[in-house]
């Protein structure tokens, strides 16, 4: 059977499956344990020992741990090891990560740590290098680990911290119970938690942060699907005032300097809740373990350097596990590990439930009513898009069919109104009518779906409706020209002038999920104004 790991991307943490995590893990165990007992020969077995394997390090923002922990692992590994130079690159001239990143996989290249301001860049990168390798013929398509991406994820460093919760755990699954502390709205760590902490059976998560650095809504919402049990604190004081604190507590570093003039005035009252005080030792239960991902700040740190001699360090331990974490993580992906593999492999995210989201009505034979007017008229030959938002604010009504005659270029002769459900009076509904219109072309159709779902399209013929259809809500909105993705970090969003199309995977109800930044819109939020 192939190797399950060899050449797989590292986007976000759940592009490896719980039991694939786990897989890396024991082997991570088993390492670590020969690295303490020195043991030579078993070590040998976990190197790649192949000067010709090419590891990349593009690093378009600063880095210590993450970069120099690939480094010692990569080093290690006795394979060629490069870096690139980022603030003396062509992408400074405007080169497109594309190019620059085709350019590296031409010279041999087969593993790129990558860390960018731009949101799902690797996952981008992941899909423009299987079509590179498939061009240029290579025997296999690059794979990229996410190194860090804007306010997205951070992988690499969640498979090391879900490996040293599990280490102070005895390696028990069943529950966890932790405090995520700090700046919870830039910190990517936490983010990726969100799916991480999945790898214990029952999760309890305390989130502690003040309003202005709060968790996303998005993410709070991942972790409910997930099943978590979520408390949320506004500060350490009310979180200790609650008697119920966790026995591990997650710390991250404020970003207050990407918030602008207001918050940077009020950071001392900001930096008050989320930095530990020496008032809070006392009573803190024993037992009780701090982590961190490092770097913290020097001037204000959130766990204090007072802590570093105590038992609550648990960030040292928690920091060196990250080589040991980064040798596995390239063994598998070298492929010279990871062949004995049986457990569950990553399957795609469930994208909506149904394909079948344009379905044909029965049409009775009944003649076109007032209701399908061309102004005081029943229409006689035309299309009528019936059924619009209905249920929603007449303003919101009137500004989505304005966005949908924008969109499908629906100009020409007829009207649109707001006029009341039939079935229900106290509902509003938007109409479209278009005489002389033909039945829209499946590619319009499928648009129209993803602008309108819930309405449904009449072809009228001799003042007979002949076809009618209902238009629900489509699993994946994409191959469109006039959607982006809401976030200005996303690698597909306009400003980032990288050409990324952006595509959408419906997640429940109305809201979809970027492919690449992973941001939550709503379908009227996709389409371009
Ligand atoms: N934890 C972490 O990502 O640290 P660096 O920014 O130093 O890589």
């Amino acid at each position: 059977m192939s190797n399950p790991f060899r050449g797989r991307s590292l986007a976000v943490i759940d592009d490896f499956s719980l039991d694939e995590r786990l897989y890396l893990f024991e082997k991570a165990r088993e390492l670590k344990k020969h690295i303490t007992s020195n043991n030579k020969t078993e070590l040998e077995k976990f190197r790649i020992n192949d000067s010709d394997f090419g590891v990349y390090e593009v690093f378009i923002e600063d880095s210590t741990r993450t970069k120099e922990s690939f480094k010692n692992a990569a080093e290690f590994h006795r394979v060629k090891l490069s870096s690139l130079e980022t603030s003396h690159s062509s992408i400074n001239k405007n080169e497109s990560f594309a190019d620059t990143f085709n350019t590296l996989c031409g010279y041999d290249n087969l593993v790129f740590i990558v860390r960018s301001k731009q949101e799902g860049l690797c996952r981008w990168l992941e899909e423009n290098g299987k079509l590179y390798a498939q061009r240029n013929r290579m025997k296999q398509p690059p794979a990229f680990i996410n190194a860090g991406d804007g306010k997205h994820e951070h992988p690499t460093q969640e498979l090391l911290d879900e490996f040293t919760f599990l280490e102070r755990n005895n390696w028990s699954r069943e529950y966890i119970h932790i405090a995520l502390v700090g700046d919870l709205y830039h910190g990517r760590t936490v983010h990726s938690k969100a799916d991480g902490l999945s790898i214990f059976r029952s999760v309890k998560v305390d989130l502690v942060a003040p309003k202005e650095l709060a968790m996303p809504d998005n993410y709070i919402d991942r972790m409910r699907e997930n099943g978590f049990d979520i408390s949320l604190f506004d500060s350490i004081d009310s979180y200790m005032e609650s008697g119920k604190t966790a026995p591990m507590w997650y710390f991250t570093r404020p970003q207050l300097e990407r918030m602008g003039d207001d918050i940077l005035k009020r950071q001392d009252e900001l930096r008050r809740k989320i930095i530990f005080r020496q008032e809070f030792l006392e009573k803190i239960p024993e037992g009780t373990i701090f982590y961190h991902p490092l770097p913290r700040h020097k001037l204000y740190p959130t766990i204090p350097t007072f802590l570093d001699t105590t038992p609550l360090n648990g960030w040292e331990e928690q920091s060196a596990n990250g080589k040991v974490i980064r040798i596995i993580l390239l063994s598998l992906i070298a492929g010279i590990m990871g062949s004995g593999f049986s457990g569950e492999r990553r399957g795609g995210r469930a994208a909506g439930e149904s394909e079948n989201f344009i379905e044909e009505l029965p049409v009775k034979d009944y003649l076109v009513t007032k209701d399908y007017a061309e102004g005081v008229k029943p229409i006689s030959n035309g299309l009528v898009i019936d059924h619009i938002c209905r249920g929603e604010s007449e303003k919101d009504i009137r500004e989505h069919l304005a966005r949908i005659i924008r969109v499908l270029e629906l100009y020409g002769k007829g009207g649109e109104w707001i006029s009341s459900s039939r079935s229900q009076p106290e509902k509003m509904k938007g109409i479209i009518f278009r005489p002389g219109q033909t039945e829209p072309g499946s590619k319009k159709m499928k648009q129209l779906a993803a602008l309108a779902p819930g309405c449904t399209v009449n072809i009228v013929k001799d003042r007979k409706v002949v076809k009618k259809l209902k238009l629900r809500m489509p699993p994946k909105i994409y191959n469109f020209p006039n959607i982006s993705c809401r976030n200005p970090d996303c690698i597909s969003h306009t400003s980032q002038g990288e050409n990324v199309p952006a595509e959408f995977d419906r997640i429940t109800g109305d809201k979809f999920r970027c492919k690449y930044c992973e941001k939550t819109h709503t379908f009227k939020e996709i389409w371009i104004q």
